[in-house]
């Protein structure tokens, strides 16, 4: 059997594979490219691709001999997953493993733009400090305040708990409704419209997928019905977040603040993000801790090696398939 994997990573799966099958181990970016990924794709019967790998239906196509496609990450917008599935390819993620650090990071970022982290260390760093002072960057309290979470799924319920740890109300509002059993769990409070999480919460944070539905769901219009004051917070996908639209509100002080993980045009920020105030940028590291990038480096590699020793999906209790459904 032959496996690509896009390109070095953390962890264990490396070896895991290598000790079972024939590995190719590409350069960091090297196969961030359709094209170059189609010339060598032919020959391999396993793919361990990257968010950034492109995993199309051209790709896909060209792919004759691939069984599973693994994806290094919980999110999988960067594969086809129709085509894989009409192709009969496997396709994999690694979910749970992951959910806690980027909970975490959500959480950082909110803690870092409510008390305004990023501009008072710029300042000290800028040699500004000249001592404590009655209105050195005031900042906003999370206790008592509502956290509206768009996506409830493993992320979002761990932002919850984090959130319930501050004090905050938690309202939510998601694909389907959460069982009586788990709001009572969480606290959270379903709230039965987008557009009524938005104008309700103090704190908005996205844990959604991108699909066509959530594409620019915080949009011009969703800004404007954020109250003045309000903090949104993105560790999903980009372009959940109509980039620009966003770069303006903050600009113009219509709403709170912002933290962000991903944008619109990763590796590209919207220059008019990069000199918004109140707002503090992250390049893409939600699930980046020791712990995490290991869990998902055996998870990865754990799923071919299942696949291709025709263990049941059992076998590894956490993995999800997002197989020909
Ligand atoms: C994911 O897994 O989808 C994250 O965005 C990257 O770790």
């Amino acid at each position: 059997m032959r496996v690509l994997i896009t390109e070095p990573q953390p962890g264990k799966g490396i070896d895991l594979l290598s000790a079972r099958y024939d590995v190719t181990v590409g350069e960091r970016g090297e196969y961030d490219s359709e094209e170059r990924l189609m010339d060598v794709i032919g020959s391999y019967d396993a793919l361990l691709s990257c968010l950034s790998t492109p995993v199309t239906g051209d790709v896909l196509r060209a792919g004759k001999k691939l069984r599973i496609v693994s994806n290094y990450a919980v999110g999988y917008n960067n594969i086809d997953v129709d085509t894989a599935k009409e192709l009969g390819i496997l396709v994999s993620n690694t979910p749970d493993v992951l959910t806690e650090a980027t909970a975490d990071c959500a959480f950082s970022l909110l803690l870092s733009v409510a008390r305004r982290v990023r501009e008072a260390e710029d300042s000290l760093r800028a040699g500004e400090f000249d001592g404590w002072h009655p209105f050195g960057f005031l900042g906003t309290e999370l206790h008592g305040k509502t956290a509206g979470i768009y996506g409830m799924g493993r992320i979002g319920r761990a932002f919850a708990r984090r959130a319930r740890g501050f004090g905050m109300k938690i309202i939510y509002n998601n694909l389907e409704r959460l069982d009586a059993e788990d709001e009572r769990k969480y606290r959270a409070i379903w709230v039965d419209s987008i557009d009524e999480l938005v104008r309700q919460s103090d704190v908005l944070s996205l844990h959604c997928p991108l699909t066509p539905k959530t594409r620019h769901v915080i949009n011009r219009d969703r800004l404007a019905m954020m109250k003045s004051d309000a903090i949104l917070i993105n560790t999903a996908r980009g372009p959940v977040i109509e980039e620009a639209e966003l770069a303006a509100a903050l600009h113009e002080n219509r709403i709170g603040g912002a933290g962000l993980d991903v944008f619109e045009m990763e590796p590209k920020v919207h220059p008019d993000l990069l000199t918004a105030p109140n707002c503090v940028l992250l390049p893409h590291i939600a699930s980046a801790t020791r712990e995490t990038r290991a869990r998902m480096s055996a998870l990865a590699a754990s799923s071919i090696i299942s696949h291709f020793e025709g263990k049941p999906d059992h076998a590894i209790p956490t993995l999800v398939y997002q197989r020909n459904k």
